[in-house]
């Protein structure tokens, strides 16, 4: 077998292995190991590559490249080790757009390639498509890093027409790609390069900070497709593969976030969402109403004499680092035959899986989590809704309520327990900026507090009772 058939085997074992990994990134349960197989189909990959003869020639400047993979791994491999759960958003934006800078950057210095060798020759599509995209992602990803660990605010920012204005930027690059291709001009490759630029940082300015693990998800199609284009552009079968796969499943991914918070994704992207805070924040109501605070003690007591808990995890529990306390709790009130179980809403936190790979790191056992749907059918039963740090994913007013902005989300239904007790520590609505009528529910009992501490505080009184 020649050297380059076995390159090509090699590679379409890498192929496979990704297409194994997605299946397994699927489920909690595989994820892990769906991970572990992509990487090891990713390491042949690579190795593969070192072998490779190029236009008749080995690799060149492998020093140079082994020089860029130490330095990477340098950066990256303590980042990731370190890196908080809850800036996990931020850590996938910048490696997500530091691949789409290097997709551009492939592509430009194969422009300049062809150019210098093939100086009466065309100046292919996907080289162009490349830079623009590539671009767009890595400036796009820069913005989102910089909202979501607070560099910039996290709120939208707009001005008027907009939208306007970033039409005209891209129909302006996509019309420097067609004159690049007649002219084969080098210096409309910068023009575009940095028109490619600002048109990422302009499309993602007017997106709200928690709308942004949307947009990383749809700029990591983005960095998937320069990818692709790189593939074309370098003749790599594998990096079209890969690319692609990337793409396809970002994009699937975007919709499905979207499609969870019962949002359209033109709305996520060109709506400015969380621009306007509506929630007053007051525990007394205009209208006579309003809420009933309780203590840990309460609390405690209340769960020692339920039969059926249902523990609704959000955002606060990560905010919180709670997770090891919250299992602490369910482990006891479990010893003391009570039933427990936790209903996982999909877009519960800030990214896919939040709570899953939350409540995975204190080992809350699989068997315990219940999906929205499921968790739904049995809260009817449920003497206590333990809500941990959550809000909107219970707010009523998502299904209630056609003038909320989260009208159309499906929620969990809290409110069917026969008691609701949310942990938080103010009156300080959610992600989305609203009220919840649920917390001046006469069922409802608030303990006011660090999610943690409350937890710990009821820990000792359940054990003491
Ligand atoms: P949210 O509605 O954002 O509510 C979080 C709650 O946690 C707030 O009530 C906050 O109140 C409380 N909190 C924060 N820190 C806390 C702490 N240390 N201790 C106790 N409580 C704390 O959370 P959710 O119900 O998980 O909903 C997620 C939201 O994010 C949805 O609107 C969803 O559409 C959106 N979103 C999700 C995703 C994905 S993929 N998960 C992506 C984009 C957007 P206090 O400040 O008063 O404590």
């Amino acid at each position: 077998m020649s050297r380059g058939t076995l390159i090509d085997l090699l590679y379409l074992f890498s192929a496979t292995t990704f297409l194994v990994a997605l299946k397994g990134l699927g489920s909690p349960k595989h994820a892990r190991r769906g991970n572990a197989i992509a990487a090891g189909g990713m390491l042949v990959a690579v190795v593969a590559t070192f072998f490779k003869y190029v236009d008749g020639h080995p690799l060149h400047h492998v020093p140079l490249i082994l020089l860029g993979i130490f330095i990477g791994a340098v950066v990256a491999v303590p980042v990731a080790r370190f890196v908080k759960m809850t800036a996990m958003p931020q850590l996938v934006a910048i490696f997500n757009g530091v691949g789409g800078g290097a997709a551009a950057l492939v592509s430009i210095t194969e422009f300049v390639h062809i150019k210098s060798t093939h100086p009466a020759t065309y100046v292919t599509l996907e080289v162009l498509l490349g830079v623009l995209i590539g671009t767009v992602s890595f400036s796009g990803s820069s913005i989102a890093f910089a909202k979501l660990q607070e560099l910039m605010t996290g709120r939208p920012v707009t001005y008027p027409g907009q939208q306007i204005i970033n039409g005209v930027i891209g129909a302006g690059a996509l019309a420097l790609i067609v004159t690049i291709l007649v002219t084969e001009s080098t210096v409309l490759l910068w023009v575009l390069l940095a028109l490619s630029f600002v048109l990422g940082a302009a499309f993602v300015l007017p997106i709200g900070g928690a709308d942004v693990p949307v947009l990383i998800s749809l700029l990591n199609a983005f960095t998937g497709l320069a990818v692709a284009a790189s593939g074309f552009t370098l003749g790599s079968n594998l990096l079209i593969v890969a690319g692609t796969l990337v793409g396809a499943s970002g994009i699937l991914l975007t919709r499905l976030m979207s499609a969870a918070m019962g949002r359209s994704l033109s709305n996520v992207l060109f709506s400015a969402f969380g621009s306007n805070i509506t929630a007053s924040g007051a525990t007394d109501r205009d209208d006579g109403r309003s809420v009933r605070s309780g203590s840990a003690e309460d609390v405690g007591i209340l769960l020692s004499y339920a039969s059926r808990v249902v523990i609704i995890p959000g955002y606060g529990l990560a905010v919180a680092q709670g997770q090891f306390v919250l299992r602490e709790l369910a482990e006891l009130l479990e010893s003391k035959g009570i039933e427990v179980f936790f209903a996982i809403h999909p877009v519960a936190g800030r990214m896919p899986g939040h709570m899953n790979v939350l409540l995975a790191e204190a080992n809350v056992p699989y068997e315990q989590l219940k999906e929205m749907d499921e968790a739904n059918s049995e809260l009817q039963t449920a003497d206590v809704a333990l809500v941990v740090g959550a809000n909107d994913t219970v707010n009523p007013a998502a299904r209630d309520d056609k003038t909320s902005p989260i009208y159309g989300m499906p929620i969990i239904n809290a409110e069917l327990a026969e008691n609701v007790v949310f942990l938080k520590r103010s009156m300080r609505p959610g992600f989305a900026g609203i009220e919840n009528e649920l917390l001046y529910n006469p069922k409802t009992v608030l303990l006011f507090g660090d999610a943690k501490d409350s937890l710990t505080k009821m820990v000792a009184v359940v054990k003491a009772s």
